[in-house]
């Protein structure tokens, strides 16, 4: 890790573990020169001498430049990185390089910081490039200074050159609800391909990533890779150009649909980060990658190094229709089968029937738990589990008291009804005074009721997204509500260090980076089924570290598609990330129950493989009838396979599956086979006699000699 600066070449390199980011200074602005594979000299770089100014030259040498930051101005024709109107109506920037620092922010992480400042008007940009030792990976973000009033209409974090030329292949991950992170590929072509969400959360849609490989080429296993993560909850975009010489440029940030905001002089305003990477390894190693710095970066500290408790939630089998007695009733059942955290899941509180009413009204129904929610935590405490708790605290009903007290606080325009969806309106938590009030109600229920766990879900998108009865009408909202509702969360945490925090948003509709560092886990989908778990777990996984992929054995039939499947198939689907029971424990048949209770514990003897090891896609569950996923330690001890065979027919069976990340020159005792060496296991593979329907395995691997 270093970053450096050439002074006779005017180049800056960043150089990670594996890889070189460079750009270099030609009259006076940044142009990006390489980003790729090896540790290449400023001497080595495809630098052209006769790069001239984007005002006034040839338009192919022009058209021909990759701007670091390419700001709307001058010849420039794409996305910009930043687009803005100054009050004279001139809306044309050029900026210039004026200056550049760098230093080391930790020991393990340097960030250089490259000033540019418009040749007219008093107005600064600051590029940060923050990298890790360790780690291919570069943190970018872009910070606006501005010394006149301004109307910001566009402002990207960062834009990303992947090498250039035809036939490149994006993949990004779609889906809806039920159905995230579904990995979908298209080759480039010469346009414009936009990733965004516009539902004020980041949505069930698209998630804020994105992979480039080269050529169409790579594989779970090789090929060249550029990949990126946005570090936002809220509406964002990633525009993915290739123009009319071939060139790759990705630049993510905020959307620009309904985005226009006002600085005034004075003001300043930062981005949120673009995370890049780059790899020869394929689309494994770059998860991989993202998958410890998900870890080791941007988790809540008190949780980051222990493994994630194994949760019981009713919610699949009761929904609303919960009350004291039962959940007593359920939670002693739950401590039995060896859950270690038990929550209580929406109906809890009062006004709280079906999804009409009561959001707002944070105090437990009378009528179900007469004596509120203390005595059933104290119980779940007695019984050895956390007692967890789900709230939707961004929501408000119109038959609420606080709706009634506080109609202002909703998001609205003072002319239009407002749409209901779920009977819901969304609170204006864009607004500070209700950002304290959030705080205040959350802090004083957790306190109040001995809350370990805490389950913050959001279940509907932002329309009509104006400020009812306040003054201003400015499109801030989509930003201040994001940044506002991160400061409750670090409030929380501050308050509440070890509570952890799962992020739901009807499952997995705000699945990202952003709100990584409030967030212990996410839930990856509300769907339970076993065998679409093993895709939706594919998809999440592209990005996101399987320590906090929550999902686990849901109802059987499961609501989603009807399907039966036995429990050691679910379980083991359950124990690819983070592990949630949500099945009636009550007519549970005695057999059944008996081995639930051995798989939570096969489950807890390798949750430490699965959270803390290696990820390895070893088998697609998108590409035929049987998926492979394979965890390994760091220090290659110790690994897990799980494997799913799904309507296998004709007698097929399944191919040795080479596994992957062993030592090859140690042997490793098998569970269930004869000890073989790592490098048998890689290269001859494991003979999964996978067969018929639903058949899976859970085959230990550990490390006997080298
Ligand atoms: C949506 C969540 O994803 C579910 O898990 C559940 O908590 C419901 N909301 C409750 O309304």
């Amino acid at each position: 890790m270093a970053i450096t600066f050439d002074d006779d070449l005017e180049v800056f390199a960043i150089y990670t573990e594996n890889t070189t980011y460079a750009f270099q200074l030609r009259e006076q602005r940044p142009l990006h020169l390489f980003w790729g594979e090896g540790h290449l000299l400023p001497a080595d770089l495809p630098i052209d001498e006769q790069v001239a100014s984007h005002r006034h030259e040839e338009s192919v040498r022009v058209e021909r430049h990759k701007e670091e930051f390419a700001a709307a101005g001058g010849y420039q024709f794409g996305q910009p990185s930043l687009k803005v109107q100054f009050e004279d109506g001139v809306r044309d920037l050029d900026l210039r390089f004026s200056s550049w620092s760098s230093e080391a922010t930790t020991a393990d992480s340097e960030t250089l910081v490259v000033s540019l400042r418009d040749a007219h008007y008093p107005v600064t940009v600051q590029l940060y490039y923050r990298t890790y030792a360790d780690s291919d990976l570069i943190d970018r973000w872009t910070v606006i200074d501005t010394g006149v009033p301004l109307t910001v209409e566009a402002v990207m974090s960062a834009s990303w050159y992947p090498r250039g030329g035809r036939g490149h292949r994006l993949t990004h991950l779609s889906g809806r609800w039920g159905a995230e992170h579904r990995i979908e590929r298209l080759p480039l072509t010469q346009t414009r391909v936009v990733l965004d969400s516009r539902h004020g959360v980041s949505g069930h849609d698209a998630n804020p990533w994105f992979a480039i490989d080269e050529a169409g080429a790579a594989t779970e296993e090789t090929g060249r890779v550029w990949f990126g993560a946005l570090h936002w909850s809220g509406n964002w975009m990633i525009t993915v150009e290739q123009d009319r010489w071939d060139q790759v440029r990705v630049t993510g940030g905020y959307n620009t649909f309904d985005f226009q905001t006002r600085l005034g002089p004075g003001e300043q305003h930062t981005t949120p980060v673009f995370t890049g990477g780059f790899t020869t390894g394929g689309f494994g190693a770059a998860s991989r990658m993202l998958h410890r710095y998900h870890r080791s970066r941007l988790l809540p500290k008190h949780w980051a190094a222990q493994a994630r408790p194994v949760i019981f939630n009713s919610w699949e089998v009761f929904w609303f229709d919960i009350n004291a007695g039962q959940q007593m009733r359920l939670a002693e059942l739950a401590a039995q089968a060896g859950a270690e955290v038990f929550v209580v899941d929406d109906g809890w509180f009062r006004g709280r029937h079906d999804d009409t009413a009561g959001l707002g009204d944070w105090e437990p129904d009378p009528n179900k738990f007469p004596e509120g929610l203390l005595p059933l935590s104290r119980e779940v405490q007695r019984l050895g589990m956390t007692f967890g708790l789900w709230v939707e605290p961004e929501m408000i009903s119109r038959d609420s008291d606080l709706y009634r007290d506080r109609p202002d606080w909703t998001i609205g325009f003072p002319t239009r009804e407002g749409t209901e969806v779920r009977n819901q309106l969304v609170l204006n938590l864009a607004r500070d005074d209700v950002r304290e009030w959030t705080a205040t109600w959350l802090t004083r229920l957790i306190r109040d009721n001995e809350i370990g766990y805490l389950k913050w879900d959001m279940n509907r998108y932002i329309t009509e997204p104006g400020y009812l009865g306040a003054s201003g009408q400015d499109t801030r909202l989509w930003i201040d509500y994001v940044r506002n509702l991160y400061a409750v969360f670090a409030q929380l945490k501050e308050t509440f260090p070890s509570l952890l925090i799962e992020n739901c948003c009807s499952g997995g509709g705000r699945a990202d980076f952003g709100l990584a560092p409030y967030t212990d886990l996410v839930s990856r989908s509300d769907n339970g089924d076993a065998l679409d778990m093993l895709k939706l777990h594919e998809g999440y996984t592209q990005a996101y570290a399987p320590i906090t992929a929550g999902g686990g054995i849901g109802e059987n039939p499961n609501g989603i598609n009807g399907r039966i499947a036995p429990l050691t198939y679910r379980a083991h689907a359950g124990m690819l990330g983070a592990f949630h029971i949500s099945v009636n424990l009550t007519t549970m048949r005695g057999d059944e129950f008996e081995k639930l209770v051995e798989l939570v514990r096969v489950y807890k003897s390798i949750r430490e493989i699965v959270h803390f090891g290696d990820l390895h896609r070893v088998a697609s569950a998108w590409e035929g009838p049987y998926a492979v996923y394979q965890y390994v330690t760091p220090d290659r001890d110790r690994s897990v396979v799980l494997a799913f065979g799904q309507a296998l027919q004709f007698q097929h069976i399944i191919p040795a599956q080479r596994l992957r990340g062993l030592d090859p020159d140690a042997t490793y005792d098998v569970e269930g086979y004869k000890p073989m060496t790592g490098r048998a296991l890689m290269s001859l593979g494991l003979p999964l006699e996978l067969r018929g329907d639903f058949d899976s395995r859970l085959v230990r691997i550990d490390r006997v000699g080298t």
